[in-house]
């Protein structure tokens, strides 16, 4: 395994009770009071389980929490921009807030983890919103939120008994997993590509410039929950396994990450890099507007971000890209940086108006979207508008 990215925080975290521990656990539970959990704070837990979130092994405490939201950094100093916190409300509060341990209850109505109270603080969540989203606004979705999943913050270590997340089981690896696939193609150099939206020939170009210089990619669209007008991940997911035919079989690998979206912006840039990494990943993709919503950040400060790190705050290396585009002067795709002619030659759309076209049965330029990608965008739509 030589040659392989060390996890951030060096060891890879695993959290799922086996044997022994699984069977003691699974007695214990029945002891327990317990508590339904979010469909966030479920991918939380699978990404805590599967060690993407590593070193993380459970919800931050209030010092990892402080220094977090202050500095970027967990409290031992390594770096850390978005706290993974549990948060519940006054009433849930009330009920666990004399326990050691508690069942952490799914969709499902089973407990999927136990979680050791280690402590139980109430922060400051306007600081959080403003030093992580950069804003307090509720109409953010991450901010929105932050200030109606409850203001008490239990922290501590978890035990999961189960996996949270087991849909399209084929492309869900983990961080062993795509290790080990890795290490298998003897790939060395791995960039990975975070997305929330079918691959359109703008992400297509980042893909395929970024694959040059490397010996493989990642395909790794975010699959967990994201927000209510973004395209459900069951028809992402076809779109992926054709867009991944665009590529050499042993060049590129589609997995699902079971995270969450956020929407931070540049604390999601570097959450994201730091996750790719755990994964295996020696490079990461951050474009224009990474994990960005509305007009809260600049196009380029998720990039600008990581300028802010040490050399050795993270072993995973970015690739910025500039805005790209089909430009029809260059009748090619290109980016502000590669392109001398002015916008008018570009074609350029809003994710809005794809999804207006879309739902209209139109489909997009050609220069925008495969026409196979376009036709499952749109096969879909018609399924989902009853007629
Ligand atoms: S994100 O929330 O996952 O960032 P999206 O799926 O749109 O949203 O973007 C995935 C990645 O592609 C991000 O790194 C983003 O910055 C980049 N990106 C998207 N569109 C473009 C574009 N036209 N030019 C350059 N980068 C882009």
């Amino acid at each position: 395994m030589n040659n392989v990215i060390k996890p951030h925080g060096e060891k890879l975290i695993n959290c799922f009770a086996e044997g022994e521990e699984l069977k003691e656990l699974q007695k214990e539970v029945k002891t327990l009071k317990t508590l339904k959990v979010s469909k966030k704070t479920q991918c939380d837990l699978e990404m805590i389980g599967i060690g993407a979130f590593s070193p993380l092994n459970g919800f931050v405490s209030k010092k990892d929490y402080e220094s977090i939201v202050e500095n970027m950094r967990l409290a031992n100093g390594l770096t850390w921009p978005i706290p993974i916190a549990l948060q519940v409300k006054k009433e849930e509060y009330e009920t666990i807030k004399d326990q050691k341990k508690i069942g952490l209850i799914d969709d499902s109505g089973e407990v999927a983890a136990v979680l050791s109270v280690s402590e139980i603080y109430q922060p400051d969540q306007n600081k959080e919103a403003q030093n992580i989203y950069k804003t307090t606004d509720i109409a953010h979705p991450g901010v929105k939120y932050l200030m109606e999943a409850g203001s008490y913050y239990v922290a501590g270590e978890v035990k999961l008994l189960k996996h949270l997340y087991d849909e399209f089981s084929e492309f869900n690896l983990g961080c062993e997993g795509t290790r080990k696939v890795f290490a298998e193609r003897k790939w060395k150099k791995i960039v990975a590509f975070q997305t929330r939206n079918p691959v359109h020939r703008a992400h297509e170009y980042l893909l395929k410039v970024a694959l040059e210089t490397v010996d493989g990619l990642l395909l790794h669209p975010t699959m967990g929950e994201t927000k209510g007008d973004d395209i459900p991940a069951s028809v992402r997911m076809k779109c992926y396994e054709r867009t991944i035919e665009f590529f050499p079989p042993n060049r590129a690998l589609l997995c699902v990450m079971p995270a969450s979206m956020r929407y931070a912006g540049p604390k999601e840039a570097m959450l994201h890099a730091i996750i790719r990494q755990n994964y295996g990943c020696t490079h990461f993709i951050v474009g224009r507007d990474h994990a960005g919503v509305g007009n809260y950040y600049g196009t380029y400060e998720a990039q600008e971000i990581f300028s802010q790190l040490k050399e050795d705050d993270l072993k995973i290396q970015t690739m910025f890209f500039e805005h790209s585009f089909f430009c029809k002067a260059c009748n090619d795709m290109a980016s502000f940086k590669t392109c001398p002619h002015d916008k008018s030659n570009h074609v350029v759309l809003s994710g809005t108006k794809v999804r207006e076209m879309l739902n209209n049965g139109e489909i997009p330029p050609v220069e925008f979207t495969r026409p196979e990608i376009a036709k499952i965008l749109i096969d879909s739509m018609k399924s989902m508008v009853p007629s």
